[in-house]
């Protein structure tokens, strides 16, 4: 969602800020801006983007300060405006924000009877006015950013620069990632790693109701009674490397090539003697096996990780599982207790609905388990136990590789389970495990090396107006994330549907040139897909057939376009790992119909990578 920048320290924090924003671009934005203190702070804002900002500081040649904050901002509250872009003023202060207030309505009355005028649309200027007006009683900004934080509901991370106080800036936050570091440049906040890199790979992780305090490069922290407390100090464990395009056009073409590598290495952290182990003492087989069912909880991409979860733990262990989207889950009262494991999956860690799925099961009394890729983050922290993904740091909106290794960590967890429960021979269970760190990656190598053919493909939908998406079974499943990958970086409109639906309404939607996607990778269940196939295609579909190569060997699918990918097999147990692999090929499609569409692929319209509002 928004990025938040500050810097405090010797150097002039303006290029700072503008470079620390461009390394949170990928987050998506619409508007930006900057506050410095100098004698006076001078703020400089502007609706669009990073380069626009700079433009208008052209204007501000003579703009020099050791202290400043920047954002980029994601509209929720107001269109995006000059206006409405951050930083927000009071009389005193200068602030930015991330999340949303939720009573900003009410706050604003009471700022309006005491005077305050508002010159913006949005929730952040009531929240920096409320402060300001704590401030302007007592002049002590812990005091003033702690009277404020007990009335505001919502979620936030704020950064505020007082102006009679240099040098100085203030952070707090609540349901929304802050942290702060410091090197010998200086002292640094951001609402993301990226940020503070160059600068510094140890940081803080403020936690909620903290105030953090920067003078330069020291650092303090004040809980709510206003006393110093310590904050755990935190490594990043990947390189700056990892979060640039490494040659490649685009994060995302970048991200799919990492799969192989991600995959493996995540397969290989769960593993001890090619059985899948999780080094996590409360994960131990009588435990796992004391839960009925299994929910697993979601949004987006990880969600349908998590229907591929479904899969692979129905097949393999034989406990129901359901998946729910968070933003449903949570507002529908579900049923929980202490007999269920409620799996949350998240690349981020930070996504606002699938937190508070998250707190709602742990508070019905059932076992939080979370699949997350960013260490620290709070649906990390909060849940009883954590297994990350290892899939370095995705910057692209679109997600690809975190998808792969979210299904990596699901296979895992079904053959732990499966094992547990007595439905898997070790031997089988070994066969799999070994497989998902060899052959699953290369499948994966494979579809890669072959991305040509695919961008041939990919120029026959760059006008396409809708597209579907048809399997059964898993494929299903793959469809659904393959349209969602097309959705959102190609502007089509893309449906995915269980091929046997279709007769129960979506065929009416198919006439002469529309385009379907047919994924066939299930023997067990591809006859009946490619009867699907011959039902589109005699209503006058263009089909684009996905297949495993041993499917495309023994069926003649009725298609005008084929995308063959390898079979990963394994000796007695059909299909279950070709997932992978047309997950890639889906992958690919979208991010060739996007960048032949000239379309801006890792940033698309409207999108942001996390998205911590509700
Ligand atoms: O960080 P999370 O995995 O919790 O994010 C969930 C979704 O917002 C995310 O997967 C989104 O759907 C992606 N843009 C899809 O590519």
């Amino acid at each position: 969602m928004c990025g938040i920048i500050g810097y405090t320290g010797n150097e002039n924090s303006v290029p700072i800020l503008v470079e620390g924003l461009r390394a949170l671009e990928y987050r998506g934005y619409d508007s930006a801006g900057i506050s410095v203190q100098e004698d006076k702070i001078i703020t400089v804002k502007t609706k669009g983007r990073l380069d626009d900002l700079a433009k208008k500081l052209e204007e501000h040649t003579d703009l020099s300060s050791g202290c400043g904050i920047g954002h980029t901002r994601w509209a929720t509250h107001g269109e995006p405006s000059d206006r409405n872009s951050h930083p927000h003023r009071g009389k005193h202060l200068s602030m930015v924000h991330n999340g949303i207030i939720e009573n900003y309505a009410e706050i604003a009355d009471m700022l309006k009877k005491i005077g305050y005028v508002l010159e913006s649309e949005t929730d952040t200027e009531i929240a920096a006015k409320l402060i300001d007006s704590f401030y302007d009683e007592c002049h002590d900004p812990l005091k003033a950013i702690f009277s404020a934080t007990e009335i505001i509901r919502g979620s936030y991370a704020f950064a505020i620069i007082f102006e009679d106080i240099p040098h100085k800036i203030y952070a707090i936050r609540k349901d929304n990632p802050l942290i702060v570091a410091s090197s010998e440049n200086g002292g640094f906040i951001a609402s993301d790693i990226p940020a503070i890199l160059k600068y510094t790979r140890t940081y803080f992780r403020i936690d909620e109701n903290v105030v953090a305090e920067l003078d330069g490069a020291n650092i303090d922290f004040y809980s709510s009674s206003r006393n110093k407390i310590a904050q755990p100090i935190e490594t990043v464990d990947w390189d700056i490397e990892q979060a640039q395009k490494g040659g490649f056009p685009h994060f995302m073409v970048k991200e799919i090539n990492d799969e192989p590598s991600a995959v493996r290495k995540t397969v290989s952290a769960y593993q001890q003697d090619d059985l899948p182990h999780f080094g996590i003492e409360k994960i131990d087989s009588d435990f796992i096996c004391k839960f009925k069912s299994i929910n697993i909880i979601a949004c987006g991409t990880a969600m349908h990780a998590g229907l591929v979860g479904k899969y692979v733990i129905e097949k393999f262990a034989r406990v129901p599982v359901n998946v729910d989207v968070a933003s449903e889950f949570r507002y529908r009262d579900p049923i929980l207790s202490s007999d269920d494991l409620v799996i949350l999956v998240s690349q981020s860690g930070e996504t606002a609905d699938t937190l508070a799925a998250l707190r709602l099961s742990k508070e019905a009394g059932a076992y939080t388990l979370a699949i997350v890729n960013v260490v620290g983050s709070s649906i990390a922290r909060e849940a009883d136990s954590v297994i990350y993904t290892l899939a370095g740091p995705e910057i692209s909106v679109a997600s690809t590789k975190a998808y792969s290794v979210q299904c990596a960590v699901v296979y895992m967890f079904a053959l732990r389970l499966a094992l547990a429960r007595n439905k898997i021979s070790v031997e089988q269970a070994r066969k799999l495990c070994v497989s998902l760190q060899t052959s699953v990656p290369d499948a994966i190598t494979n579809v890669i090396k072959f991305g040509s053919k695919i961008r041939s493909v990919s120029k026959k939908y760059i006008n396409a107006e809708h597209i579907f998406f048809i399997g059964r079974g898993v494929d299903s499943y793959l469809g659904t994330e393959g349209s969602l990958k097309l959705k959102e970086i190609s502007y089509i409109h893309c449906e995915a549907y269980a091929a046997g639906e279709l007769k129960h309404g979506t065929i009416s939607l198919i006439s002469e040139g529309t385009p379907v996607v047919a994924i066939t990778t299930q023997s067990n269940v591809c006859e009946k897909t490619i009867s699907g196939i011959r039902e589109v295609k005699a209503r006058g579909a263009v089909v684009l057939s996905i297949c495993t190569r041993s499917i495309a060997e023994e069926y003649n699918i009725p298609c005008d376009d084929m995308i063959v990918i390898p079979d990963t097999e394994i000796d007695d147990i059909d299909n279950v790992l070709d997932p992978f692999a047309c997950a890639t090929a889906l992958q690919l499609l979208a991010y060739h119909v996007s960048e032949l569409k000239g379309l801006d692929v890792d940033k698309p319209r409207n999108l942001a990578k996390s998205v911590t509002v509700e």
